[in-house]
């Protein structure tokens, strides 16, 4: 049992994905506990409402408390968007674009995403699940218990599989719930170059049968973007991920503009960074399921002026998430609470709005809503304690790490000490 909370975030009630006014709804409950048995939380609500629980009556003996100090409660955050599985940072692109160069430049004199595929290739799978499982450490210590994470930086069948292995293998180190994504057309592979359609059809006809047939993956992801895939072919991926009864997801209006409807028909579970969506899409993003997940942690570090129009998406009925987008790149920070609070500042959500963006609604982008975003009877366990006394601190500290202490799956974790 969880007890002695100040203000416990339940996010319980409105239907998920979380819209407009819904956004804001947190479920709010002052001197409360939280009641977990077997994985599971068993009931959650005011201390003295929860002492008379005919459950807490006959399990009481058993029943260990944890102490929350009049802290914050809100359920484990949820990581939607990760790319965990690379060797090194990518120093040269940070200083050069410290030096005016933008990522696109860079990108395009063969820096960038290629820049990481030669360690990544060179890698041995334990090396590389190793840091997955730092990475994943990391998100933990900051509030994070459910994680999507992609391939993306092997760019052959060898290398990709092997990441995903290295990704199945960390999380089997990890006490949270990851969720797997195949990002094999990340951007084209130099033994490719001037020849696109034919790593498409690679990634179509080789390399996703083979992950759905080794299980690898829940979902496959696309960055449609200038310079790595067009709509087109973007499409041909999404479409062949489901035909192999994989999910779907997909990078697309980070700097140039596409038209969504070819995606949408794909019936993604989300689709991520959205800077630049054309105002004729947003009445199609409110109509459906598909979860605009907004990373602007890629905006903050690549030093732009503009970060996504959450106001007018909220506005617009489009159901948004934020993810930190975590890889060596656009975004290093392993921090949920650090986006919320760029959110906040610079994209002028309420700590209401990023608190339902990070838990009920990012659950939602990955089809998790069942189990995972809220504090209900019958979900799973986890729950993140942070030090702080008023909901609103999370987002507003920054760059300073608040969360005290995780329970995963009804139990609490380790934060300091590495797994292995
Ligand atoms: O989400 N945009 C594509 N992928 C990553 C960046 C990858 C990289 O530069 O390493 C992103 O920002
Ligand atoms: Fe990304």
């Amino acid at each position: 049992m969880l007890a002695n909370i100040g203000q416990l975030l339940t996010l319980r009630g409105a239907a998920a994905p979380r819209r407009v006014a819904a956004l804001k709804e947190i479920s709010l409950i002052e001197d409360a506990a939280v009641l977990c048995g077997g994985g599971k939380i068993i009931a959650a609500g005011r201390r003295r409402d929860l002492l008379r629980d005919p459950w807490l009556k006959k399990n009481r003996r058993k029943v260990q408390e944890l102490d929350c100090h009049g802290q914050v409660v809100l359920p484990g955050l949820v990581d939607c968007h990760t790319h965990p599985v690379f060797a090194q940072p990518r120093l040269v692109d940070f200083e050069k674009r410290i030096s005016g160069a933008s990522y696109e430049e860079i990108a395009a004199a063969g820096g960038g995403i290629r820049s990481s595929m030669g360690a990544v290739r060179a890698a041995s799978k334990k090396e590389l699940g190793a840091k997955v499982l730092t990475g994943f450490q990391a998100l933990l210590r900051h509030g994070t218990s459910t994680v999507e994470a992609k391939s993306g930086y092997g760019l052959s069948t060898e290398a990709e599989i092997k990441s995903l292995e290295a990704i199945r293998d960390a999380a089997r180190h990890w006490p949270g719930t990851v969720q797997p994504t195949l990002l094999a057309a990340h951007v084209v592979p130099p033994e490719f170059a001037g020849k696109p359609d034919q790593y498409v059809e690679k990634v179509c006809d080789e390399i996703i049968p083979l992950v759905a047939r080794k299980k690898l993956a829940e979902y496959v992801d696309v960055f449609c973007e200038r310079g790595a895939f067009t709509l087109e072919q973007s499409e041909k991926i999404l479409a062949a991920a489901r035909r192999h009864g994989l999910a779907t997801r997909a990078h697309v209006c980070q700097f140039t503009p596409s038209r969504l409807g070819g995606l949408l028909a794909q019936k993604p579970a989300s689709l991520d960074h959205m800077d630049c969506v054309a105002p004729e899409d947003l009445s199609a993003l409110a109509s459906g399921d598909t979860v605009a997940v907004l990373l602007p942690g890629a905006n903050y570090f690549l030093g732009h002026k503009d970060y996504p129009n959450a106001r007018k998406l909220i506005e617009s009925g489009v159901p948004i998430a934020l993810a930190t987008d975590y890889n060596p790149g656009t975004s290093p920070t392993p921090s949920l609470p650090f986006i919320m609070s760029v959110a906040c500042t610079h994209m002028k959500m309420s700590p209401e709005e990023a608190i339902s963006a990070t838990t009920i609604n990012a659950a939602c982008a990955l089809r998790l809503q069942d189990r995972k975003g809220s504090i209900e009877p019958g979900k799973d366990a986890d729950l993140a304690i942070f030090g702080v006394t008023d909901y609103r601190e999370i987002a507003y500290w920054f760059a300073w790490n608040r969360c005290v202490e995780m329970v995963v799956a009804g139990e609490k974790t380790n934060l300091t000490a590495d797994q292995r």
